[in-house]
């Protein structure tokens, strides 16, 4: 659902090839891909070790190191890039090797055409998302039932803690020593309830009944949660919102969850102060209507290099008392279930931004419907 270009990194010192491929790139759509050229093994290898590319074209002659030995490198320093090894022709031991040493494909370099680029291309992608997606899902189903078990185990004795402390510190004044030991074990069991209760919603699937809610409404209600936070720490709330419904079919206490999250973690990077922007609007992809609530800050940004883990569950930087790690994997499962999807753009000391994408309740219902007329024996 993506709309950027496909950022390619294509490592070979002859100019006159970057140019060729440049043009079969533009031949199959100008707009989809965006083209960087690393002239030499280091480059390259500089390049790879980045992760910021979808796909990498690496070519066999570089010098006196060849491809082969720079894919084998960047394999082994944990390179994740999908990388295509450009051959000569008629070398198919080489071909071999080059998928022996880490390549998805190979292409014949005077044989390469339009379609095959873009077909490789295309496959390895989508490849490399396929394999991120699982990887995720069985980390996540794990997780789950960890979570599920232990949270389920931990409830009861705490809620006898924070129920017996409650209870002291309403009782009659103690001793003012005792009285502060007693808060300080009242905020940690808090803070402990609330990890059960990430715990459980990332856990238990709701199985209460989709309804119609307004976007704006969950976004408005969230807010509201998140404001005298923002202005402890100095941060200013700018909220855009259209002058029309956004209506979303699915859970709003789930979607106010999501845009919680997304606000604590922006406040989480602003300790100083700065502006939490959130913006609503509405966007239209692959034919269909999308509502869309961007959170932007003006925090520190997120390090290229860790913008692949972010969604990992349990992935923090934050102190241990601080984060879990669990916002964002709740957030990404949380949308995912309205059939949407949450995008990250972060330049470093400028800021992030998240935007959520979901799927407007219309469309869902057009889309049934035109099921239901194009076959009306289901
Ligand atoms: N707006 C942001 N600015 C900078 N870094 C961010 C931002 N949002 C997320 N991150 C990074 O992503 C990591 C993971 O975020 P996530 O919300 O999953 O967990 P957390 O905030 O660390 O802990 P939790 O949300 O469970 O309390 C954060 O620790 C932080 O490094
Ligand atoms: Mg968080």
């Amino acid at each position: 659902m993506t709309n950027r270009a496909i950022r390619i990194l294509l490592i070979d010192d002859d100019d006159d090839e970057v140019v060729l491929l440049r043009e079969m790139l533009s031949a199959i759509g100008k707009d989809d891909y965006a083209l960087e050229q690393a002239a030499t093994y280091a480059e390259g290898l500089a390049g790879l070790r980045s992760g910021q590319h979808d796909v990498a074209l690496v070519d066999y002659r570089l010098g006196p190191r060849d491809g082969l030995d720079l894919m084998r490198e960047a394999k082994k320093l944990g390179c994740q890039t999908p990388m295509i090894f450009l051959t000569g022709m008629g070398r198919h031991e080489i071909d071999l090797e080059a998928m022996g040493a880490g390549a998805v494909d190979y292409l014949a370099k005077g044989k390469v055409d339009p379609e095959s680029l873009e077909r490789s291309i295309r496959y390895a992608v989508e490849r490399k998302t396929l394999e991120a997606m699982f990887v995720q899902s069985e980390k996540l189903s794990a997780m789950g039932q960890l979570a599920a078990g232990l949270a389920h185990e931990l409830n009861n004795p705490l809620m006898l803690i924070i129920g017996t402390v409650k209870t002291l510190l309403e009782a009659e004044p103690v001793d003012p020593h005792l009285a502060e030991a007693l808060k300080r074990i009242d905020r940690s069991s808090e803070r402990c309830r609330e990890l059960v209760r990430e715990l459980l919603a990332f856990s238990r699937k709701d199985e209460s009944p989709s309804h119609e809610f307004d976007l704006t409404e969950a976004v408005v209600a969230a807010l509201s949660l998140v404001k005298t936070q923002a202005k402890i720490q100095g941060v200013a709330i700018e909220n855009e919102a259209p002058h029309i419904p956004l209506k979303i079919l699915g859970h709003k206490s789930h979607i106010e969850q999501v845009v919680i999250n997304l606000c604590n973690n922006a406040l989480d990077a602003m300790p100083t102060g700065g502006r939490l922007s959130i913006h609503l609007g509405r966007t239209h992809r692959k034919q269909r209507d999308f509502a869309q609530v961007k959170v932007s800050d003006t925090g520190p940004g997120i390090p290229a290099k860790l913008m692949g883990r972010i969604f990992e569950p349990f992935f923090t930087t934050k102190p241990a008392d601080k984060g879990t790690g669990l916002g964002l994997s709740i957030i990404q499962k949380l949308v995912h279930q309205h059939g949407g999807e949450v995008e990250v753009a972060s330049v470093e000391k400028r800021g992030t931004s998240f935007t959520v994408t979901l799927p407007l309740a219309e469309t869902k219902r057009s889309r049934s419907t035109r099921h239901a007329t194009q076959d009306p024996g289901r």
